[in-house]
């Protein structure tokens, strides 16, 4: 798998106690909708850092020891402007608690908890820091996942521009933007990427995208190696670049194609890796997938009527992940159809496809529907 997300959707409370027998039961409170840790006042600050996205303090902060060991941590509480809670006892008196008040203001406290603890009000406190930090997570999710739709969709329009606009392109450029599109799909999974794809309104750049999404999915699902991860994401994003030489009014028609139209269409495969080939720099393997992306594996594909032995793995993968994915997009054609029910058309598809491929194909099929 690639490098874990630095967001996650839980929220990690540094529960900072000197007195951890009294301060239990609050932890087990918290635990039940949080994860919680009971840490000493001399926390080491990078704990905050990396790990913390709230702090609770049930500590005497009329103790100048404590107040010292807890300067690190006031520091990095306040450089990520942490909620902050802190446990108050309101039979120590009105002056002693407006000066512990005072004191935890300077850590950035804004919430106060009872003790004794009532499971109640901690829930009641709790509530809003949990939205805040859903959606600070959302908005993580949304950059991330909008990060990596835009690398795909950037390196695809570059290629696919290319003939019109006489411009040059390289594989380089595709190489060093996939891991951005890995790590969206591998952070939030195929359903963010769908959400944010469906919206483009190009039907082969859309196209192009799902497919990618998809077959990434799938590798991730099957725990391959980052590098081989990356080159199903080359063989998806480019599988069809073909269609740029194809009239829109063609891909885009909503009835049925003529023997002449459909004649043209079935030569984007070819067109496609003879732009690649003519640019030079892309891997054989990923020509192979461009140019054999609608072989099946009983020989009735197109364009050279290949047989099982003759195709590829990544092949194949590609083209489980493209067939699925024009199932249930929308066509001017026809409507999308359910995940599952276009998964059964693919089972129905008998020899014509990988069915070991296929059987490991359901999971992802799975988080779709
Ligand atoms: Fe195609
Ligand atoms: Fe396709």
């Amino acid at each position: 798998m690639i490098e874990a997300a630095t967001t996650d959707r839980q929220l990690h409370i540094a529960l900072i106690t000197e007195t951890p027998e009294r301060t239990r039961p609050l932890a087990s409170i918290l635990s039940q909708t949080c994860d919680v840790h009971l840490l000493p006042p001399a926390i080491d600050p990078l704990v905050i850092d990396n790990f913390a996205s709230c702090v609770v303090l049930d500590v005497d902060l009329s103790s100048t020891q404590v107040i010292r060991e807890l300067q690190p941590a006031r520091s990095a509480i306040l450089a990520r402007s942490l909620p902050s809670v802190l446990v108050i006892d309101k039979s120590i008196g009105e002056r002693a608690l407006a000066e512990k008040i005072r004191l935890a203001k300077t850590f950035g406290v804004r919430n106060y908890i009872d003790h004794p603890f009532d499971a109640d009000q901690v829930r009641r406190i709790f509530a809003p820091i949990h939205d805040a930090h859903a959606r600070s997570e959302a908005a993580s999710r949304n950059k991330i996942v909008l990060r990596g739709v835009f690398a795909a969709q950037n390196e695809l329009a570059r290629i696919m521009e290319a003939p019109h606009n006489k411009s040059s392109f390289s594989f380089g450029t595709l190489e060093a933007n996939t891991p951005l599109i890995l790590e969206a799909l591998d952070a939030w999974g195929i359903g963010s990427w769908i959400e944010t794809v469906r919206r483009h309104h190009g039907g082969t750049y859309r196209h192009s995208l799902l497919v990618t999404g998809f077959a990434v999915a799938f590798a991730q699902k099957l725990k391959m190696r980052p590098k081989d991860q990356q080159r199903i994401a080359h063989a998806a994003l480019l599988h069809d670049v073909g269609k740029s030489f194809i009239p829109i009014d063609i891909l885009d028609k909503p009835g049925k194609l003529t023997d002449d139209e459909m004649e043209l269409i079935r030569k984007h495969p070819r067109y496609g890796y003879d732009l690649l080939t003519q640019q030079g720099g892309f891997p054989v393997e990923i020509l192979d997938c461009v140019l054999h992306h609608h072989e099946l594996l009983d020989g009735s594909g197109y364009p050279d009527h290949l047989r099982a032995a003759q195709i590829a793995d990544l092949v194949r993968i590609i083209t489980i992940a493209d067939i699925f994915s024009a199932l249930v997009e929308d066509r001017p054609y026809r409507q999308s159809l359910p995940p599952m029910k276009a998964f059964g058309i693919m089972e129905d598809m008998g020899n014509k496809l990988d069915g070991d491929l296929l059987n490991a194909f359901r999971p992802v099929v799975e988080d779709t529907a």
